[in-house]
């Protein structure tokens, strides 16, 4: 999990590869670098930290020249070292080379190399094909290039330079993002479209498999076997302004807020009426009629809006549908038949285990239904359907905006199965489309909590422990609420289903210990208030969210927060919300980095 981006052209490429990697850095941080051609070497700063380390090598050093490749890493073989940052270059210093992905064989390589006698100097899987190019080198960089990604296994995006023949980027694309963008006499290339957006808004999105030669005129696209590749260019249509802060004090800050208007975008173009359309999707009325079982797999803050979807579909369309955490599911060997349909869920449509849950699921015979929010990404291009969530970019390593939009898609997928199916009358439908509908607002409305959330926040700081408890969908919500604290503040927490405290858990809840209570589901509004009472017996300080009995939770807890009446399979989009913003201020009375959480990264591209 790394970012990568690449110049060539006639303008300076330290400064447009420096700002691609800033750009990148929600991809990795732990260390950054750059190499650029000066007219007769290839001139490499590097550095582990920040890419602010490394700009100020660069304000010490610069490296002049027209053409470069960068860097920002996510360590996965050796430490964040200097010795391991990118780019890597050969001993003669021939060829240097940025890489995200992982080489699964580059331990044969390396060893085959070594007894050729290579000196290694790095611990990274990336510096075996510096060598494994100069080994292979007979005059053609790009023929070169070709016999060496045949030798390599794994995942792997490349931008390789060549001193002998400086008027070419080589890049290679397989199971690792890589988009070039097109501009006038000069070419650009990245792990995503954010960094490449300041200079143009043409691109070409490689495939698995390919390569493209980037002159300053032009690119070709081949297969990496030499076939020749016609792509068209795609037109990026989003606003580089979305992919900035605009303002605020943080990129999570700025996606908590984006909520509604997210919201709205991913509904809008697919109500009519009370009728729901999916005017992109492929698969046929008659074969999502025909589907008996449905799995939902994802990762992480996916995987928590799958647990509600499973509520959804459940009780809208009346077909079972299990969950799971794409790591475990594709180990276990699921059952699966041709009536199953697999829905993998997924943010940045690149996370590793989620994209081998979906191969694994189509090996097996099932179709895969995407729900995505990057267009062009892996689980977008190899799902056999996809359903958008425009979230827009999602940079905050901490997932907010695109787990309320996916929330969206799945009452939609719900509702629409449910029409298939017969299994909703028409007034019910009706009933959750209005709610659907009246959601941007009434997340805008709870926005307005932000101050309440502060101060609760504030409170919990110093705890060193902490709990969310609730029951049904509430659970469900819980759960992403501990992850989101988690992540960000580093304050242990867990989620735990308010029935299930007194098998066990409950012998940790003492004196002052928090604990918040998700009360929003009617039904269940008696037992949690029992639940409620059962942990304030052991002195628990209880801060509450429900939408109605007050009267009732009022007598019982510490603090109550009210949300806006909505149908209670949809009550999740409105109580993750506080759940955020309570996260989100408890790190920053922390003083923590809170979009760049330690030891994370936005993309999680390795297994
Ligand atoms: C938590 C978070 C992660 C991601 C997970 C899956 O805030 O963002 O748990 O949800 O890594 O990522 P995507 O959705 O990109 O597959």
């Amino acid at each position: 999990m790394c970012g990568i981006v690449g110049y060539i052209g006639e303008r300076q490429a330290q400064p447009i590869l420096v700002e691609g990697l800033r750009k990148l850095e929600y991809r990795g941080y732990d260390s950054a670098g750059i190499c650029v051609f000066d007219g007769t070497a290839l001139r490499v700063r590097k550095t582990a930290g920040r890419l602010s380390a490394l700009e100020e090598k660069l304000a010490a050093a610069p490296l002049p020249g027209t053409l470069g490749i960068g860097h920002t890493r996510w360590a996965t073989h050796g430490r964040p070292t200097n010795e391991n940052a990118h780019p890597h270059t050969d001993a003669e210093g021939r060829f240097a080379v940025v890489h995200n992905g992982i080489i699964e064989n580059f331990q044969a390589l390396r060893e085959r190399l070594v007894a050729k006698g290579y000196r290694f100097v790095s611990e990274t899987d990336t510096e075996t094909i510096a060598h494994l190019l100069a080994d292979l080198y007979d005059g053609d960089f790009v023929g070169t290039v070709r016999r060496a990604v045949a030798e390599m296994k794994g995942a792997y995006a490349l931008a390789i330079v060549c001193r002998d023949e400086p008027d070419k980027l080589v890049v290679v694309r397989q199971a690792s993002p890589l988009v070039i963008g097109v501009g006038k006499g000069e070419q650009f290339v990245a792990s995503d479209i954010p960094a490449l957006l300041e200079h143009t808004r043409d691109v070409y999105i490689l495939e698995n498999g390919e390569m493209a030669v980037l002159t300053k005129d032009g690119v070709t696209i081949t297969k990496t076997d030499g076939t020749p590749v016609a792509r068209d260019v795609f037109r990026v249509t989003w606003d580089l302004a979305q992919a900035e802060k605009e303002g605020y004090a943080h990129f999570m800050l700025k996606e908590i807020h984006e909520q509604p208007k997210a919201i709205r975008d991913t509904l809008s173009g697919r109500l009519e009426g009370n009728r729901v359309v999916f005017p992109d999707l492929k698969l046929s009325p008659t074969e999502l009629a025909a589907v008996e079982k449905i799995h939902i797999v994802a990762c992480g803050t996916a995987y928590h809006a799958g647990l509600v979807g499973k509520a959804a579909i459940e009780r809208l369309a009346r077909v079972p549908v299990d969950v799971e955490v794409a790591s475990e599911y594709r180990y276990r060997d699921p059952l699966l038949t041709e009536k199953t349909l697999v829905i993998v869920i997924s943010q940045s449509g690149e996370t590793a285990d989620t994209l081998a849950a979906l191969r694994e699921s189509q090996r097996r015979g099932a179709k895969v239904l995407g729900i995505v929010n990057v267009v062009g990404s892996s689980v977008a291009r190899e799902a056999d359907d996809v359903l958008f969530t425009w979230a827009g970019p999602e940079i905050a390593v901490a997932s907010t905006k695109a787990y309320t939009a996916q929330l969206v898609v799945l009452y939609l997928f719900a509702l629409y199965l449910a029409e298939l199916r017969g299994t909703l009358s028409e007034a019910e439908r009706a009933g959750l489309v209005a709610a659907l509908q009246a959601l941007p607002e009434q997340t805008e409305a709870v926005l307005g909590l932000a101050e309440t959330m502060k101060g609760h926040a504030e409170s919990v700081a110093s705890a060193t422990s902490l709990f969310f408890i609730g029951r049904g969908l509430d659970y469900a919500v819980a759960q992403e609420g501990s992850l989101k604290l988690k992540e960000i503040s580093y304050i242990h927490s867990e989620a735990y289903a308010a029935g299930e405290l007194k098998h066990g858990t409950l012998a940790l809840i003492e004196d002052g210990v928090p604990v918040v209570a998700l009360a929003t589901q009617p039904n269940l509004l008696d037992k949690m208030v029992s639940n409620i009472t059962e942990v304030k017996a052991r002195g628990a300080r209880v801060i509450a969210l429900a939408m109605t009995g007050e009267a009732e939770l009022a007598k019982t807890v510490d603090d109550l927060i009210l949300l806006p009446p909505t149908d209670p399979l949809l009550a999740p989009v409105l109580a993750v919300v506080p759940l955020q913003l309570f996260a989100y201020h408890a790190a920053v009375a922390r003083g923590l980095d809170v979009d760049k959480p330690r030891n994370l990264a936005k993309s999680v591209t390795v297994e």
